[in-house]
């Protein structure tokens, strides 16, 4: 073993980036370079392995499509897209924390009424959510946009369902005057993540599951403030522990209030019984 050459080749490849012109990048190259050599000599990383995972890279690549995003897939299950998520909230000024966008988010969400329902007859125990929106100092944030969207009583989003089939169980819409917001919907399930490509591959080999527990995801932007990216995720329910994205924070870790089968106080008839969901969600002011 001649750890001294192996150290040089580290040293000589760094050598070669030192005069990137951009700065960030230059920091970002060379921690990279010193990591991932790192890692190959802390591993005693083997050619046949080093092949695999060069394999199983490529295979990744091959499976993103416009639809599907393996690589962030792949940041997902790693824990690399939540920890990014951290360290660009370090300095989030009491707002209400972050979670993962996911990949079923889509910019052009219907535009819904307040107390509309987003549920289109989908199956599923109806579910009431109200929520308010307050800045910085507690002030209501009226005409806030507020993006919604979760899985079906199958565990699929709309998106995921054959093309045509338009969308449903997502909606974006406005607080009121007092910053709040109620809308009807279903309450979603948990759910598997996609894992019938090399993402689902790694998971198998590493003995994950590859679930996600019961969550409503939420895009809220208000003028002056810091867009915030969210789930509420459904108290008791299951994989809170070991969601496979690993997005799970305690504080958006909500208790339904379950309501046995009548009529909700809006008239709505709910022979299955109602939930409801409440929430205060705190923005940052904008840098
Ligand atoms: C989601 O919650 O929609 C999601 C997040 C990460 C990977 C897959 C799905
Ligand atoms: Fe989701």
């Amino acid at each position: 073993m001649n750890h001294a050459s192996e150290a040089a080749l580290t040293d000589r490849v760094l050598a070669q980036y030192r005069n990137t012109p951009d700065p960030r990048l230059r920091q970002i190259l060379s921690s990279l370079i010193t990591h991932l050599h790192g890692f190959a000599r802390e591993t005693g990383l083997t050619f046949a392995e080093w092949q695999q995972g060069i394999a199983f890279l490529t295979r990744v690549g091959q499976m993103c499509t416009g639809d599907r995003q393996e690589f962030i897939l792949l940041s997902d299950v790693l824990g690399l897209s939540m920890l990014v998520d951290t360290i660009d909230h370090r300095n989030a000024d009491g707002a209400s924390e972050s979670t993962i966008l996911g990949p079923f988010f889509v910019e052009d969400a219907p535009d819904l009424p307040i107390d509309a329902a987003m549920d289109a007859g989908q199956s599923g125990v109806p579910l009431r959510v109200t929520i308010d929106v307050k800045g910085g100092e507690g002030q209501p944030l009226p005409d806030a946009e507020v993006i919604v969207w979760h899985s079906d009583n199958d565990g699929l989003y709309d998106i995921q369902h054959e093309a045509g089939s338009g969308y449903f169980l997502r909606g974006r819409f406005r607080t009121d005057a007092q910053g709040c917001l109620r809308f009807w919907t279903i309450t979603p399930p948990p759910y598997p993540i996609p894992d019938d490509g090399p993402v689902g591959d790694l998971l198998g080999l590493a003995g994950r599951h590859p679930w996600r527990p019961a969550h409503v995801h939420f895009l809220i932007a208000a003028e002056q403030h810091r867009t915030l990216v969210t789930h509420l995720f459904i108290g008791g329910g299951d994989y809170l522990d070991s969601d496979v994205v690993f997005g799970v924070k305690q504080g958006l870790v909500v208790d339904l209030e379950r309501h046995a089968a009548g009529r909700a106080p809006d008239g709505r008839d709910c022979p299955q019984g109602w939930n409801c969901l409440s929430y205060n969600f705190c923005l940052a002011p904008s840098a």
